[in-house]
């Protein structure tokens, strides 16, 4: 596997370029937003990871952005000042280090609120889809009528459908209706308000005790959206995640399939990846996991915060979700059989 190479964005040039896009005279649909664009992209889905998206986005105080509808799905954290989102039909503000998704379908606008201008990144799976020619958006959309297809007994087509086992080991034929009406699993924008959030990471930190040496995991929580149950995302496609690590914390190397993205938004550190050298601090992106790169991380003597977002659940669904835990383990597939184990067990019971 060739891998694109990590790379670092700086603050410096993010908050430069946060400051170039307020400057700006209101853009067509309310939209100041740059994509951060990694070199070796090609059109069509321009992204900072090949599957990932990445723009800094800007809201000025009382502007707000024309509604839009699109198939790819987002997520989101303000690093400073206040906005809103409506989107599916609910309205909810947000403030610094907020994190909150978008799904596909919702149609969804933003508006700048407080007398600063509010500042956000945005990561979105659009440039597989447009990778795949299938990236639908639309720009101030119609509202859609419901699609009333049940009929009077509360049955659907699919009730009526064939399904014939085929030999006994799970095989089946199902008929035509099984393909358009598929079980539904709501999907819903959700918000981790920071606030809310903050309280418990040091719970994560603190695991394995003085710079967390006693603990092999990580010290993270993932951003848990029940929609997309056992792929354990954000969105149907990235999980995102919210670290706190001690200080002079240092991690094992290890590898995956899906791609990480690490925004630093505290403290400092340092990282190896695919056998380059980063030292990197609160402010700045980088494309910190390209898929398959050895790599590994080490928190400053201030600790630090990390919001990674990384293509898993997409893997997880395509089942080629590869990860290898320490270089010295073998590669296992998560998700279709038992994963990597921490010694968790062992420091709860110490507990
Ligand atoms: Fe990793």
């Amino acid at each position: 596997m060739n891998f694109w190479a990590p790379l670092l964005v700086t603050g410096a040039e993010l908050d430069a370029e946060a400051a170039r896009l307020a400057d700006l005279k209101a853009p067509r649909g309310g939209r100041r937003r740059s994509l951060i664009v990694h070199p070796n992209a090609t059109e069509p889905g321009l992204g900072f990871a090949p599957g990932i998206e990445v723009s800094i986005n800007v809201l000025m105080p009382g502007e707000s952005t024309l509604r839009c509808r699109q198939n790819s799905s987002q997520v989101a954290m303000c690093l400073r000042g206040e906005g809103s989102i409506t989107v599916g039909g609910r309205t909810f503000g947000f403030e610094q280090f907020d994190v909150w998704n978008v799904p596909s379908m919702d149609v969804y606008r933003y508006e700048g609120r407080g007398r600063e201008p509010a500042v956000f990144l945005n990561y979105s799976n659009a440039p597989l889809l447009e990778k795949l020619e299938a990236h639908y958006v639309e720009e101030d959309p119609e509202e859609r009528a419901e699609l009333g297809a049940v009929d009077r007994s509360g049955k659907r087509a699919k009730d009526f459908a064939d399904d014939i086992a085929i030999g006994g080991d799970g095989a089946r034929l199902l008929g035509y209706e099984h393909l358009i009406d598929i079980d539904v699993v709501p999907s819903r924008a959700l918000l981790w308000p920071w606030r809310e959030v903050a309280q418990y990471l040091g719970r994560v930190e603190g695991l394995g005790g003085t710079a967390g040496k006693a603990y092999r995991g990580r010290h993270l929580y993932l951003l848990y959206n029940p929609a997309t149950e056992r792929r354990n995302g954000t969105t149907h496609s990235f999980f995102a995640t919210l670290a706190q690590y001690p200080p002079n914390r240092v991690d094992i190397p290890h590898r995956h399939s899906s791609a990480a993205i690490n925004y630093i938004f505290g403290g400092s550190g340092r990282s190896v990846v695919g056998g380059y050298r980063f030292e990197w601090r609160a402010g700045d992106i980088m494309l910190s996991a390209p898929a398959w790169a050895v790599h590994n991380h080490a928190a400053g003597p201030d600790g630090c915060r990390i919001l990674t977002v990384q293509d898993h659940p997409l893997h997880i669904a395509m089942e080629s979700l590869i990860w290898q835990e320490t270089m010295k383990d073998r590669v296992v597939k998560l998700g279709s059989e038992t994963g990597a184990q921490t010694n968790l067990a062992r420091l709860v019971a110490r507990a």
